[in-house]
């Protein structure tokens, strides 16, 4: 492994933290889970582009999996991922142990997501969200950042994260990064590695899904769900969980005769793995 010169600092501790950031103005935080890839760069890249020190957390957060979940099977790859921010200019990486963050188990105070997060994501993953607010509310106390920074990739999260901020009046400014994408249109994530060649070729119709949809939004939302399904079906090796079109605003599915922009989301499994994605789309008709 090249360890650069230019790695960040690796910080273990929430004192470590505290520490390093004692001094620092403006700070932009970008909770991640390691693993990364051209996804996380592009946050990684904007938040340098926001503030002059940028700390990245990787953490593979145990509360926001749930039983019989990829907790386990989660990639770890941290050498890597230092090299990666290194030769992006990032300054420091928050990386804890578990009980760092959760020192006495079971955690008793936890941030509660509101009822969107009972849908989508939030129905094949009960608590997925909560656990998510939480070890973000739980970084954002640790750093104490300007600005906080996620994917649209992850528009649930986007969503809730969003509301969180608002809702208990976080002094910290969310920034939204747009989805990267490999050639053929696959969002980039962490778990595209364990799909195999035929699977890595068939999960290309999850973006090709949301631009049937998009191509047929101007005629309305019936013929936006045929469109769409019409690209799935070609493939059988994709196994569809859901596919929703819904309110940027409320995040609650639109009614039959909206008109507006909304939201395409999609989650299938590609073999055994589960991959999302969404696109904006602008209903008419
Ligand atoms: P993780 O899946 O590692 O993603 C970290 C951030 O990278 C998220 O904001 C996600 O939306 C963004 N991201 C992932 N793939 C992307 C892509 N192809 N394009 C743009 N952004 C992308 O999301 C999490 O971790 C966790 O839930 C976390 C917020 C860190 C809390 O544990």
């Amino acid at each position: 492994m090249n360890s650069s010169p230019t790695r960040p600092v690796v910080l273990e501790t929430i004192a470590a933290v505290r520490d390093a950031l004692a001094d620092v103005p403006a700070v932009a935080l970008v909770p991640t889970m390691g693993a990364l890839h051209d996804g996380h760069l592009a946050l990684v890249d904007r938040a340098l582009e926001l503030a002059s020190t940028v700390i990245v957390s990787i953490f593979v957060n145990p509360l926001q999996f749930g039983a019989g979940e990829d907790l386990d099977k989660y990639p770890r790859t941290l050498e890597d991922d230092l090299d990666l921010l290194g030769s992006r200019g990032v300054q420091f990486v928050f990386a804890p142990a578990a009980d760092e963050l959760y020192p006495t188990q079971p955690i008793q105070t936890t941030v509660k997501a509101g009822g969107v997060a009972t849908l989508f994501e939030g129905r094949s993953r009960p608590g997925h969200f909560d656990g998510v607010l939480t070890v973000v509310a739980k970084l954002m106390n640790i750093v104490q950042p300007q600005f906080v920074l996620f994917g649209q990739k992850d528009a649930q999260q986007v969503f809730l994260v969003s509301r969180m901020v608002d809702d208990l009046n976080l002094p910290v400014r969310v920034e939204i990064v747009e989805t990267v994408r490999e050639d053929d249109g696959l969002a980039r994530s962490s778990r595209n590695r364990f799909l195999d060649d035929r699977e890595r070729r068939a999960a290309k119709v999850l973006s090709q899904a949301l631009e049937a949809a998009e191509s047929s939004a101007d005629r309305g939302i019936d013929s936006v769900i045929a469109a769409a399904q019409s690209v799935l079906m070609g493939e059988p090796l994709v196994t569809l969980d859901y596919f929703a079109v819904v309110r940027p605003t409320t995040f609650q599915p639109v009614d039959d005769d909206y008109r507006g922009p909304a939201t395409v989301l999609i989650a299938a499994k590609v073999g055994d793995t589960r991959l999302i994605d969404n696109g904006r789309i602008r209903l008419g008709g």
